[in-house]
């Protein structure tokens, strides 16, 4: 049988990565597909950067459009990353009847719904397996492995360099900055790595998690997202005096008046095994109704992990093409038809519990001050804490844990709070989730 011939965009970090493991696990990859997989045709925008060794014999291209104009390749492999040009080489590339393998999850929660529909309607494949949790099989596990079972919730660490740059913060009490720099340099952060510190590249993320695991359309601009940069060594280090970890996650939740999507800073039990992924580890904790919490975790950037999902991807399109030319699963695991639309929450209708810190003058009344004020909310307070002044000093540091509470009723608790005489500086918030089973 004719060998798979793959078109291959952009020869990066995770390019350069999967043309290898396409090389040096060429044999085993073809007894899993049942035929050979070859990258006969690539661009990079630098030519004179070649091909990795061993790969020179790829023929090389600068223009992108080439490639998917070739009339040789069965699929068409996007690493370049990005909206543009990365949308209209993709449509082109169905256009012309190829199957796409695509690690953008930019692409996919912007453009998603868009590139599906022109998919379904050519008959051809756009896998993304890549796009989420890096080598983690989390789409497949979400459109295949649990396809019995009504998804609840799911919670995860979406987001390696955000990950590597907390852990970093907590263990070695590094530099936000210094950290970053290193997670750049190691190939984990995107090409501006404020998509990662600001929350947007795990945002991507949960939309393309929320759609599989509710049949939703993709709506990027419904999550709501808070990135890491507000979080300070003092706050992980409280955090774990009161028995937490603070993880950036993205969360997906059913409720009965809504989806609720978000990513933020979040205190976890540190009990929980998600409290433990460190580094640039991924995990996505996913509660389904008829298998119960499952955790799914590995690592979620660079470039063989991703390059390992990326051929996965490959191979099941081979195996597509060379066993069944039918769509096998739909793109959003549920039947274009039952694509519903269900209301997202805004942030103020989200429960949650609170940590909060806040700067008081240390007099008596002020602790009952704030404690009316929360009662008055119907806000039950969990714990607190008061930190001893500094010597000399007439403030003093109070923290609180307090029960699940909505949004709005906190806000407004802060609010008046704030406006205390004897409370100074802003009120610090991270939201608290438990994970547990209810
Ligand atoms: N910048 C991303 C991360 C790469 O750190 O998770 C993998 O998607």
């Amino acid at each position: 049988m004719k060998p798979v011939k793959l078109g291959l965009l952009g020869v990066g970090t995770v390019g350069a990565s999967t043309a290898l493991v396409l090389k040096n696990n060429a044999i085993e990859i073809a007894r899993r597909a049942g035929r050979d997989i070859e990258i006969i045709h690539a661009s990079r925008k630098t030519i004179a950067n070649g091909m990795p060794a061993g790969c020179e014999n790829i023929k090389l291209t600068a223009d992108p459009f080439d490639i998917v104009d070739d009339p040789e390749v069965d699929i068409v492999i996007e690493l370049i990353g990005g909206y543009d040009p990365a949308r209209e080489l993709v449509l082109r590339a169905i256009e012309n009847s190829k199957h796409v393998v695509t690690a953008n999850k930019a692409l996919i929660a912007i453009h998603g719904n868009e590139i599906f529909a022109a998919a379904q309607a050519k008959g051809v494949n756009v896998a993304f397996e890549a796009a989420v949790a890096g080598g983690i099989p989390i789409i497949k596990l979400l459109r295949e492995g649990l396809s019995a079972n009504h998804i609840e919730w799911l919670a995860g660490i979406i987001n390696g360099t955000g990950n590597f740059i907390l852990t970093e913060m907590r263990d070695k009490g590094r530099d936000f900055d210094d950290v970053l720099k290193e997670a750049q340099a190691l190939g984990y952060a995107e090409a501006d790595p404020r998509f990662d510190v600001e929350g947007i590249d795990a945002a991507h993320k949960l939309c393309i998690l929320a759609s599989l695991a509710f049949g939703i359309p993709l709506q990027f601009e419904a999550v709501y997202t808070e990135g890491i940069t507000q979080i300070s060594t003092e706050d992980v280090v409280y955090a774990g005096q009161l028995g937490y970890r603070i993880k950036h996650l993205g969360i997906a939740r059913r409720t009965e008046n809504g989806i609720e999507m978000r990513v933020h800073p979040t205190l976890i039990p540190e009990k929980r095994l998600i409290a433990n992924v460190d580094g640039v580890m991924n995990a996505v904790l996913v509660m389904a109704d008829k298998l119960g919490p499952s955790l799914y975790y590995g690592a979620g950037a660079g470039a063989d992990p991703t390059a390992s999902a990326v051929v996965a991807d490959i191979i099941d399109v081979a195996r597509t093409i060379t066993t069944d030319p039918q769509n096998r699963v739909p793109h959003l695991a549920f039947q274009a038809d039952q694509i519903v639309d269900i209301p997202v929450l805004p942030i103020s209708e989200v429960s949650t519990a609170y940590y909060l810190r806040m700067r008081v003058d240390d007099i008596p009344g002020v602790m009952a001050d704030i404690t009316r004020i929360m009662g008055e909310s119907d806000i039950s307070i969990e714990a607190i804490l008061q930190k001893e002044p500094e010597s000399g000093a007439a403030q003093a540091t109070i923290i609180m844990l307090t029960q699940k509470i909505r949004e709005s009723k906190m806000d407004l608790a802060i609010d008046a709070i704030g406006k205390l005489a004897t409370v100074h500086g802003s009120i610090h918030r991270i939201r608290v989730e438990s994970l547990g089973e209810d």
